[in-house]
């Protein structure tokens, strides 16, 4: 049994990289080959025809003082080529805060380019794809939180991440998946209404249930809901006909038959890092319930023998950004390119992300 990953992302060519002596290129080629490893997928042939936009993207960061920030669900070329840093949006979220450098590239889907933005407001922050949005995202409107917060007023509104800075400009705490147990828990009253993911929402109802009601909404990641419990079940079943000891590591964003089916739950880092450590003590039979780049960082991170079981799902929004959209954005980046946010919103919506780092730090 071995994992279905989808093939390397294709160049569209729309951009030209400078010109590099074949040695360099080789140089470089071999470098992303190593980091990569998966030399099946991330040929020597494919890493050469990449080569030329990772030097070249690396030269115009120096020059232009960037930061260059991935969430775990971009491509290897982008993780091992380019980023500065990579990890879950919890941890993006405070380098973004803390950067030194005068501008943040933030190759990720809107809503992390827009965190980046309210955490550091006066610097420029770049996101090369305006157009990779994110269903959960999408799927609530500042005023619809508004119409929540009249129907139960005096109740704390808690937003997952995945919003606009409209949304976390309205409400009192944001989350993300590495710690929305731990503050919800410890807000203030018996009662909280949680926006917008049904699934999380659900899981807070059934971690909370006796100390705190929790009133959910109906919005859904378009990725993690396409796994159920029923198919884990089956997958599970196949492994230990096959003597497989199987070890199934789901993303909170998935429904509550999936968690239930599930050894292990956390954030797209903590999923890395807990499978990394099952491998180094041999239990190195993985089923990752969530994105495929999860599965990519494995593979390239681990030492140890790995065994990706069944299937992952690509994100269409996270995997909308090429090497040449960085390059673009970098030599000259569009009008739509970079994020504006009203001050007002950067203001109210930066008090519920200090919300977040104060609570998820106690
Ligand atoms: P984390 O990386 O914070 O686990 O979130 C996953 C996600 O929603 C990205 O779309
Ligand atoms: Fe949004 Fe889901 Fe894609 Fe994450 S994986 S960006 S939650 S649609």
């Amino acid at each position: 049994m071995s994992m279905d990953l989808p093939a390397a992302p294709k160049s569209h060519g729309k951009v030209i990289p400078k010109l590099y002596p074949e040695d360099k290129i080789l140089e470089e080629a071999e470098r992303l080959i190593n980091a990569i490893k998966q030399p099946e997928r991330w040929t020597i042939e494919h890493c050469k025809t990449i080569a030329a936009y990772t030097l070249e993207i690396n030269e115009l960061k120096k020059q232009k003082d960037v930061y260059l920030i991935a969430h775990s669900y971009q491509t290897p070329d982008i993780i091992y080529g380019v980023a500065d840093e990579v990890s879950d949006s919890y941890s993006l979220s405070k380098s973004a805060r803390d950067a030194e450098q005068k501008i943040i590239l933030f190759s990720s889907v809107r809503f992390m380019a827009e965190t980046a933005k309210i955490l550091s407001p006066n610097k420029l922050v770049i996101h090369p794809s305006p157009e990779a949005g994110c269903s959960l995202s999408e799927s609530i409107t500042a005023r619809d939180v508004r119409e929540l917060k009249k129907k139960y007023p005096g109740v704390p509104v808690a937003c997952y991440i995945n919003t606009t800075a409209e949304v976390k400009a309205e409400v009192d705490v944001c989350v993300t998946s590495s710690n929305y147990l731990k503050i919800c828990e410890n807000l203030p009253g018996d009662k909280l209404i949680f926006v917008p993911d049904r699934f999380m929402g659900e899981h807070l109802q059934k971690s909370l249930a006796g100390k705190k009601d929790v009133v959910i909404y109906d919005g859904v990641c378009e990725v993690h809901a396409l796994f159920t419990g029923e198919k884990i079940l089956s997958w599970r079943e196949r492994a230990n006909e096959a003597g497989i000891d199987l070890q199934v590591l789901s993303h909170p964003e998935c429904s509550a038959d999936v968690l239930e089916e599930s050894d292990f739950i956390g954030s797209s880092e903590v999923l890395i890092k807990e499978s990394i450590r099952l491998g180094s003590e041999g239990k190195n039979n993985i089923m990752l319930i969530t994105e495929c780049g999860t599965a990519d960082r494995v593979l390239a991170e681990t030492n140890d023998e790995m065994n990706i079981i069944g299937t992952c799902v690509m994100c269409r929004h996270m995997k909308t950004t090429l090497l040449e959209d960085i390059l673009q954005s970098l030599r000259e980046p569009r009008d739509d390119q970079i994020i504006r946010l009203d001050q007002e919103v950067i203001e109210k919506a930066k008090f519920s992300l200090e919300e977040m780092f104060r609570y998820a730090e106690i």
